[in-house]
């Protein structure tokens, strides 16, 4: 008789956006006349810019000739896309990255759960709280936690880092020392960040203690702020702790599309073994490579065309990050992120939970945002607004909530 993973069965109800997209169609269908204004899962808006465009059909054009048609990619990734991230992501900023430590993926969210499959299940995780469900999730079904504790809404034995408005969003230090930290900055989902000076803390403890960091850098494209890195090798001795994560989803729009890669770079050992070669054991095993077309199309991002046509992208998201912040500031919500993220925090007014303020903005505004609580204890009596709207609706939206709160 076969048996599952019971591992499984510890998982808190389905994943955080499958249950508002069942609360949003059940409202849609009950009230089919009322118009919705989506601004939960960060999800983009705006089409794939014409570079990245062109080169899919002009690679779609190749797989139709013989001479030109492509098979399996290479394990890694193709070269040329692999040279072009480490030049234009790594080299401009002062990084000198090997090709053969970049891993190309359908993106961020699939690496930052297979991860897993290269480390003990003994070891212990931290993680901010709030935080993006994957990392918590993935480590649940893999064995690593313990037990949901009800009364508390954590996972036994994961070491939770709270980032509230009280320490500035900014995870202290844990007491107990973790073996993987699990770091995501600019954040999702409070749309804050850390200075470059405070993510070097974390390096040197992780040194320190032998941890090894998981940084998902999946929103650096949104930094505006010259004293944040942009990548967590601008910290120094971080190539020996950190690995990294990156993502064309919110950059560039291919959320629908699926690219993105992770950088481990050989200096990260456990022991003699690197990680980098015990990923591309994996990588080589169970992936067969993001599409020829796909990986075509990330490289024209790094056009000088793609660069500037994603750059007027993101200025028109991080635009609606400020109609959603400093309109929801000057009508006295406390609001938080969206200066260097897509993410726009705010308090829930009147000491509404999450989720009672997700029903209501629901039902009453016709709004729907995604209810702190559902990143982590620590997310309660937050709400999560994304910029990835479209403007004239984000702007239509932050007048409703102010109107109906
Ligand atoms: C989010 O809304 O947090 C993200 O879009 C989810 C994701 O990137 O998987």
């Amino acid at each position: 008789m076969f048996r599952i993973n019971e591992n499984f069965l510890k998982l808190q109800g389905s994943y955080l956006f499958s249950t508002i997209a069942s609360k949003v169609s059940a409202y849609t269908e009950a009230n089919p006349d009322k118009k919705i204004i989506r601004l939960g899962i960060g999800d983009v808006t705006l089409p794939l810019c014409p570079a990245v465009i062109d080169r899919l059909h002009s690679a779609v054009d190749e797989m139709a000739v013989k001479e030109t048609f492509k098979g399996y990619s290479p394990d890694l990734g193709y070269e040329f896309l692999r040279k072009a991230i480490a030049d234009h992501d790594y080299k401009e900023r002062g990084v000198d990255i090997d090709i053969d430590e970049i891993f190309v993926s359908d993106g961020a969210k699939s690496d930052s759960g297979n991860i897993g499959d290269i480390f003990s299940v003994d070891n212990k995780i931290a993680v901010c709280d709030p935080v993006y469900p994957v990392y918590v999730d993935t480590n649940v079904m893999a064995g690593r936690t313990g037990e949901f504790d009800k009364d508390k809404g954590v996972f036994r034995d994961v070491i939770y880092m709270p980032c509230t408005a009280e320490n500035n969003f900014i995870p202290e230090l844990p007491k107990e020392t973790p073996d993987i930290i699990y770091l995501c900055f600019p954040n999702n989902p409070t749309g804050t960040t850390i200075p470059k000076a405070e993510l070097q803390k974390w390096v040197d403890y992780a040194l320190k203690v032998g941890a090894v960091i998981i940084y998902d850098a999946a929103y650096e494209a949104y930094i505006t702020e010259d004293d944040v890195a942009h990548s967590i090798f601008e910290c120094e001795g971080a190539k020996a702790c950190a690995m990294e994560l990156r993502s064309f989803s919110k950059n560039a729009g291919f959320t629908g599309t699926r690219l993105g890669f992770t950088v481990i770079p050989k200096e990260l050992k456990c022991g003699d073994v690197t990680l980098n070669s015990l990923w591309a054991r994996r990588h080589g095993t169970k992936f067969n490579g993001a599409p020829y077309i796909v990986q075509a199309a990330g490289a024209a991002v790094y056009t000088p065309e793609g660069q500037r046509q994603i750059k007027e992208q993101i200025a028109y998201y991080m635009n609606n990050a400020k109609i959603i912040r400093e309109g929801l500031k000057s009508a006295g919500y406390d609001t938080y992120g969206g200066v260097n993220a897509p993410y726009i925090w705010m308090k829930t007014p009147h000491g509404m939970s999450s989720w009672d303020f997700f029903d209501y903005l629901l039902q009453k505004a016709g709004v729907v945002g995604t209810p702190g609580s559902g990143f982590g204890p620590h997310g309660e009596g937050y709400f999560r607004l994304t910029a990835f709207g479209d403007t004239e609706n984000t702007k239509e939206a932050v007048e409703r909530i102010i109107r109906t709160c």
